[in-house]
């Protein structure tokens, strides 16, 4: 089986574990920069104002990492108020912001267009809803969800049955309205599929998008300046996965482009993305001491860190990948549950998996956390979130967010006058 690799030695972390006590996740700076990068010249092609990623803050939400991404030109995806107002720190602002909201509240509307943000509506009826709060902006994009046209996959469900987007008959009647309202700016956008791996589905969304484009700008007589593809794609989270080839998306991409987009003599039309997961999903590490070793019908791994810093081998069944640092070499002749401290048997990170022999106070590294792994942590059971650090390109450390006390539990709550 190939192996995963890592970023540090064993002895490079212990020695971060003396500052920072376990756990923790911790991010790849080096990793992070070169895949942004990689996005960025497969995608060159694109006309001016050329390709943009607007990285899904919800992805990990921090300011030190938005700052990098802003290096390589990056833009946000934000979804709420406080993911808007950390792009606005990390003074990532105006078109630069693709709002990308369901279910919004008019706060959000109108904090997103105080920042110029573009606006990418989720429903029709958000419509009249945006105009009496927030005034109607210069530019509007609209999320499609395609229905019975398309099939989705299992994180992000089947379009019929998604909560998001506007129908095919809607969208068209969206864009007449807005047209109507004197808007000469557009955008397209959908989101249909979840950690998807294979390109040929990432292809098959743009000509989608195309097509779409086509039929829209002639009904309605109107200019796209952007299609934006979305999220979603995929990261080989299995030491035998294929990672996604951006090279060939890419090229699919620019294909069909040429094949739907040029010969209707459209203006030039941007492609754009609002990718996180493979951004920074395969540069993020939580380091994790083993607690106890037990035994009862099952052999199990007790950890330091439990689902609050992780949910999603609880919430989807996720499988990540674990090295047990300083064991990488020996056989994996034991079977565990590796698991957390809280109280829900699926608290489990690993279940029945193969590692070697594992004792107390043994470093477990979880791979591919940087994504939808500290974002997603919440303190039920009284569990507190882990510290966020950067491993710098030359091996310094930074602590890019504090680990949870036990007084910030208690920050929202009243103790007086019981
Ligand atoms: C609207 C939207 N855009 C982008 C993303 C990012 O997806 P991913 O991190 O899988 O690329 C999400 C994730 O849920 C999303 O809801």
């Amino acid at each position: 089986m190939p192996q995963k690799t890592l970023p540090f030695t064993k002895s490079q972390i212990e020695e971060i574990i003396e500052k920072y006590p376990t756990p923790f996740h911790i991010y790849d700076e080096k990793g992070i920069t070169e895949t942004a990068k990689k996005l960025n010249i497969a995608f060159s092609w694109v006309s001016e104002p050329g390709f943009k990623n607007y990285f899904a803050v919800k992805a990990c939400p921090n300011p030190h990492i938005l700052k990098l991404l802003k290096q390589e030109d990056f833009g946000t995806d934000c979804s709420s108020l406080p993911e808007l107002i950390m792009s606005e720190k990390a003074d990532i602002i105006g078109e630069n912001i693709m709002f990308s909201s369901n279910d919004t509240p008019f706060e959000e509307f109108q904090k997103a267009m105080e920042l110029g943000a573009i606006i990418n509506l989720d429903d029709i009826a958000h419509i009249p809803y945006l105009e009496k709060h927030a005034g109607i902006p210069e530019i509007i994009c609209f999320r499609y969800n395609p229905g019975p046209l398309r099939q989705g996959n299992e994180i992000i469900g089947n379009p019929v049955e998604s909560k998001y987007g506007l129908t095919t008959e809607q969208i068209f009647e969206a864009y007449k309205i807005m047209k109507d309202k004197g808007i000469k700016r557009f955008g397209l956008h959908t989101m249909i599929v979840s950690n998807m791996c294979d390109p040929h589905y990432l292809i098959e969304t743009s000509k989608m998008l195309f097509d779409l484009v086509v039929d829209i700008s002639k009904k309605l007589n109107i200019n796209f300046e952007f299609v934006n593809l979305g999220g979603g794609l995929g990261i080989p989270y299995r030491p035998d996965d294929n990672a996604v080839d951006i090279n060939f998306v890419s090229s699919g991409i620019k294909h069909a482009y040429e094949e739907k987009i040029v010969p209707n003599k459209l203006d030039p039309l941007r492609v754009v993305m609002e990718s996180g997961r493979a951004i920074t999903g395969p540069h993020g590490f939580l380091i994790s001491k083993v607690r106890h070793v037990t035994k009862k019908y099952r052999d199990y791994v007790g950890l330091d860190a439990c689902m609050a810093n992780l949910m999603r081998p609880a919430l989807y069944g996720a499988y990540h990948h674990i090295t047990v640092l300083g064991k990488e070499d020996l056989p994996k002749d034991h079977v565990y549950d590796v698991t957390g401290s809280l109280c829900e048997n699926n608290d489990k990170f690993a279940i029945q998996r193969q590692l070697p022999k594992i004792e107390p106070g043994d470093i477990l590294v979880i791979h591919d956390t940087g994504a939808h792994g500290h974002a997603m942590g919440f303190q039920y059971n009284g569990k507190l979130r882990s510290a966020e650090l950067l491993l710098r390109p030359d091996g310094d450390v930074k602590q890019i967010r504090r680990a949870e006390t036990v007084e910030d539990y208690f920050a929202t709550l009243d103790f007086s006058g019981l």
